[in-house]
């Protein structure tokens, strides 16, 4: 076999730098006096070099976990899985036929518009207007995303670098701490339990740290802790933004579930809000359709465009037979979107009562697919959240998120989803209370 030789392979040399600063490059011809053929026999272990910014991800915190569920799966044992908010219900039938007759049409299946089609983006403008009073341009200030993950990663792509700082709650849903690392800047997790701390504690961080942070990211209903806040505190924080400003990110991705007749409150209700940030909203839960990974992000114009920018580079964006699927979900599905909430609620309340005779200390959510309880003594004491998720999915066939899969400030505590129906809840409250004793 014929390679290129070693330090001659590329045949390309720098010439010079080009107006960013990078090196322009240039084909070369190979010299023919220079050895071009190696042996087989004696091939070099070939090195796959990859990017610094890789070593930013940790290993996976769940992957024993998971590791271990898979097998005890593989070997024929039923696992009742609380682990991931991954919605057990299908969309709404109107919704997926929506899809197979829109997939049929031979004009959906070209590329689509990185920003996301005309009318559905309409469609959620109409949503915020008659849920929140919220008055959007779906022109310029609305975006659908592949995903409201996929946004808020390429969102930080757009608005943080190396050097800004930026603020996350903590405990943190994994993407907001790893996005802003795999962008370059700095994460300072600041805990949310307590609605009055987190924006004091924000206030006193811009106060102190340099450069003061350029983001500060909000995800109310919260995941993991489910904690809720009120329309007043967005109030506050459109405050903090302007005094001393900070954009704002909303992850808004449980704004659809909710229980006991609370409606989660939309950032982008706050006067002012539009001036200086945005908010991400998602199909994936309150319409069941995770895997079909549409999203959207709202608000501040300059923010959405940027996005656009960026995601203009890396996709072309969603399969045009989702998004026309997706407008029939947010016109027509609104009941479905309510029972779905309804569900959830009697599957909290069915858990929280089994757990709380167990001693654990949980709070009730008023939102949110989970419930976040503290792991009762003496458990608690003896070992971490992830033995803890061991010991249940050994012992128990319960698989649990544990806490610190969140960051050291879950550490304590497990992460139960409602995604399983109300006769495998109690299944599995009894199988975890046999191991508890
Ligand atoms: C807080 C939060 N944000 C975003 C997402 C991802 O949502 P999407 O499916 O829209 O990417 C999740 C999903 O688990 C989430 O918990």
């Amino acid at each position: 076999m014929t390679v290129l030789g070693e330090k001659q392979e590329s045949g390309v040399r720098s010439q010079g730098t080009g107006d960013r600063g990078h090196a322009t490059l240039v084909a070369a011809p190979i010299s023919p006096s220079l050895p071009l053929s190696v042996s087989p026999s004696s091939p070099a272990p070939f090195k796959i070099q990859l990017a610094d910014r890789l070593t930013k991800l940790p290993p996976y915190v769940l992957a024993r976990v998971n590791a271990l569920r898979d097998q005890k799966r593989k070997a024929g044992q039923d696992v009742i899985d609380l682990g991931m908010g991954n919605p057990s219900e299908p969309p709404q039938e109107i919704v997926i036929e929506k899809l197979m007759e829109a997939a049929q049409d031979p004009n959906n299946h070209g590329y689509s518009k990185a920003t996301g089609i005309l009318n559905l983006r309409r469609e959620v403008a109409a949503k915020y207007f008659k849920k929140f009073g919220v008055r959007l341009d779906p022109e310029s200030e609305i975006i659908v995303t592949i995903g409201s993950k996929e946004g808020f990663s390429h969102l930080m792509l757009a608005s943080v670098g190396p050097g800004d700082n930026v603020i996350i709650p903590a405990p943190f849903f994994p993407a907001h701490k790893y996005a802003v690392a795999m962008a370059g800047a700095s994460v300072i997790a600041l805990e949310v339990e307590k609605e009055d701390e987190f924006l004091s504690n924000i206030a006193f961080t811009c106060e102190h740290l340099s450069p003061s942070p350029k983001v500060v990211v909000f995800n109310y209903p919260h995941n993991p802790s489910s904690v809720t806040v009120d329309p007043a505190f967005w109030v506050e924080v459109v405050k903090l933004a302007r005094k001393y400003g900070f954009m704002v990110v909303s992850d808004f991705a449980y704004a659809d579930v909710a229980f006991d007749g609370y409606t989660p409150p939309s950032f982008l209700a706050a006067p002012g809000a539009k001036d200086v940030g945005v908010e991400f909203t998602t199909m994936s839960k309150g319409y069941n359709m995770a895997g079909w990974r549409c999203g959207f992000c709202a608000g501040n114009p300059e923010l959405v465009k940027a996005l656009g920018t960026i995601k203009g580079y890396y996709d072309y964006g969603l399969f045009q037979a989702i998004q026309i699927a997706a407008i029939v979900a947010l016109r027509h599905t609104d009941a479905a979107v309510e029972a779905q909430s309804r569900l959830y609620q009697s599957r909290r309340d069915l858990l929280l009562d089994g757990l709380r005779k167990q001693g654990w200390q949980v709070p009730t959510p008023r939102a949110g697919m989970f419930v976040w309880g503290r792991i009762p003594e003496p458990w608690v004491s003896r070992m971490s959240s992830v033995d803890f998720a061991m010991l249940m999915l050994d012992q128990a066939n319960v698989a649990l998120s544990p806490g610190s899969g969140f960051g050291d400030a879950g550490e304590g505590h497990c992460r139960m989803a409602l995604v399983e129906n109300e006769n495998r809840l109690k299944q599995a409250v009894r199988q975890m209370g046999r191991v508890l004793g």
